[in-house]
């Protein structure tokens, strides 16, 4: 039996020392994921926040009630005080109708109150009025907008990332074959060949996965950016000879046109004979799931095949998809389950409570919580704002394509500005051929001779340098190696005197250090070498 702590009921929200975050249990069917772990509610503290939690709102991602206590979060069993007690309420689902307590949680946030939550707000206009009645300040997760700054507040793509793993383990379950090839005494067995349509965060999730378990993976996206990472997954990319501009803003997809539809659709037609799982993850945040994946296309696959629709709450990407099901439909089985990431419900929730952790750090910690919307990423977040509704937020604005500016038309001409001056080319040899006929009018026959092997030798010296190949080791390694070389034989042949002799004694060091110097060389590179071998 959880032991709650009596939550204070009076204090009002503006007598109390820090601000309160409340973390309700989630309702929705089949939902395991909680907002705040206990080790993100340990961060969330040291913001300066005191965190409640509903008696066993982490129980089913395996997070219990006396661990949240002993991350220090006060565990309440009482639902609506816990709701209305809460500065902000921190949820992973939208709110909805609360089945024990017979009341929609929007009914449940005081008045004024701010909710975290994924909201969808496209798609549920109506959540968005009752909430704004409320007065409330609402910031949608699903609307974090995809730029750099804001990845790790993110959770789409840490959710998507889980899910798309999920999907493939899911499409394995299924499929009554294994993903890897193999030959055995009892015969030859083919790998599995999977086709993953749309290469988002999902989708790259997915074609690693199923690379790793050994499949053959096809991918195909609107977005030609993605090619070089699904090729770094070791996936082939199928490539459409369509010339149509696919980037759309805040680092989505757009809508593309029915002419590009259609001919990926005649490809995905092909692929659909060929391949034994498709998985689909195509969307645009926003809009209803894009059609793909046709019911011919589904019986035009082998028997036994999978198709997993990673859009299948979004209406789908494949026609015949259920969502919330998994069925067969002419011998293929139809995965459109949507809780692909609940399923992983404890690192789901851990990503997902550090993805809040960030966002609340971003908004001021507890001291100095601010909803500050000239900050884009929390202008495109917040929803609504103290009872009003803000969204949709102005589109972001795509980075222009570079042109190129007077500075840089300038750095292209400066080669045919500086070019070297001929004179000035010439005062070193001159310099330095007049230093040579200086020394041959002036100095003794004998020192001439001498003279002569020395500058031949640097000469030659230079050039044995300079002319290796660096094709064994790296390039610092071949020249260092050329130079001890070039000392070993200068040794060698120091070295014919008496045993006695100062020079024999020193060419003999020199041959020693040297060829100190190129074995250790060569033992160090190997060293590294291995490292990256695995
Ligand atoms: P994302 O936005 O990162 O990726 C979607 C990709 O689809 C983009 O790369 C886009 O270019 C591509 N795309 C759009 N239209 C296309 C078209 N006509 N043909 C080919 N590609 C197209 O989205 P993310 O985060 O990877 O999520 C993918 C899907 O997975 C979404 O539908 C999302 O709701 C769903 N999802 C499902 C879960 C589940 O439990 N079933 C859990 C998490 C995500």
């Amino acid at each position: 039996m959880t032991a709650a702590i009596a939550p204070d009921t009076t204090a009002s929200p503006e007598s109390r020392p820090s601000m309160r975050l409340g973390i309700p249990k989630e309702i929705a069917q089949g939902e395991r994921r909680v907002a705040v772990t206990p080790d993100t509610a340990q961060k969330l503290q040291k913001l300066g926040f005191e965190v409640w939690v509903e008696a066993g709102a982490g129980e089913s991602a395996s997070f219990l009630d006396s661990a949240y206590q002993a991350a220090g979060c006060h565990v309440v069993e009482d639902v609506p005080t816990l709701w209305a007690e809460s500065d902000i309420v921190l949820k992973v689902r939208s709110p909805q109708w609360h089945p024990d307590l017979n009341r929609d949680e929007t009914e449940l946030l005081r008045p004024g109150g701010k909710l975290i939550s994924f909201i969808w707000p496209a798609q549920n206009p109506e959540l968005l009025e009752k909430l704004a009645q409320k007065n409330a300040t609402v910031m949608a997760m699903d609307a974090v907008p995809r730029i750099t700054r804001a990845q790790k507040l993110d959770a789409l793509s840490s959710m998507a990332n889980l899910a798309g793993y999920r999907a493939v383990i899911e499409a394995a379950n299924q499929f009554g074959r294994g993903f890897t090839g193999q030959i055995t005494a009892a015969g030859k067995i083919p790998p599995c060949k999977v086709l993953v349509i749309g290469a988002g965060v999902a989708g790259l999730a997915a074609i690693g996965t199923a690379r790793g378990l050994g499949a053959i993976v096809r991918a195909f996206d609107t977005r030609p950016a993605v090619k070089e990472q699904v090729q770094s997954l070791g996936a082939e990319f199928l490539e459409l000879h369509f010339e149509e501009d696919s980037e759309g803003s805040g680092g989505y997809a757009k809508v593309m046109s029915p002419a590009f539809i259609a001919a990926e659709m005649a490809l995905f037609a092909e692929q659909a004979k060929e391949v034994d799982v498709i998985i689909t993850t195509a969307l645009i945040p926003g809009k209803a799931a894009p059609r793909l994946v046709t019911q011919e296309m589904v019986e035009a696959m082998k028997p036994g095949s999978v198709v997993v629709d990673m859009a299948a709450e979004q209406g789908g990407n494949c026609e015949v998809t259920r969502p919330d099901e998994i069925y067969t439909y002419h011998g293929i089985t139809i995965v459109g389950l949507t809780d692909l990431a609940s399923r992983m419900a404890n690192q789901a929730s851990q990503l997902y409570g550090t993805n809040l952790f960030h966002l609340l750090s971003d908004l001021g910690g507890a001291a100095n919580h601010t909803i500050d919307m000239e900050d884009v990423v929390v202008r495109q977040s917040t929803v609504v704002l103290e009872g009003e509704v803000t969204w949709p937020a102005p589109p972001l604005e795509r980075p222009a394509p570079s042109k190129p500016t007077p500075q840089s038309v300038q750095t292209e001409q400066t080669p045919a500005q500086t070019k070297p001056n001929p004179l000035k080319q010439l005062i070193w040899p001159l310099i330095i051929g007049a230093a040579l006929f200086g020394v041959g009018v002036a100095a003794p026959e004998s020192f001439i001779s001498h003279f002569t092997v020395f500058v031949l030798a640097i000469f030659l010296g230079w050039k044995v340098i300079w002319d290796v190949t660096p094709a064994l080791h790296t390039p610092l390694m071949s020249v260092t190696n050329a130079i001890s070389g070039i000392i070993i034989i200068g040794g060698m042949l120091q070295i014919s005197g008496p045993l006695t002799s100062t020079v024999t004694v020193l060419g003999a060091i020199a041959i020693f250090v040297s060829t100190l110097n190129i074995s250790g060389g060569f033992f160090v590179t190997q060293r590294m070498l291995n490292m990256f071998h695995k």
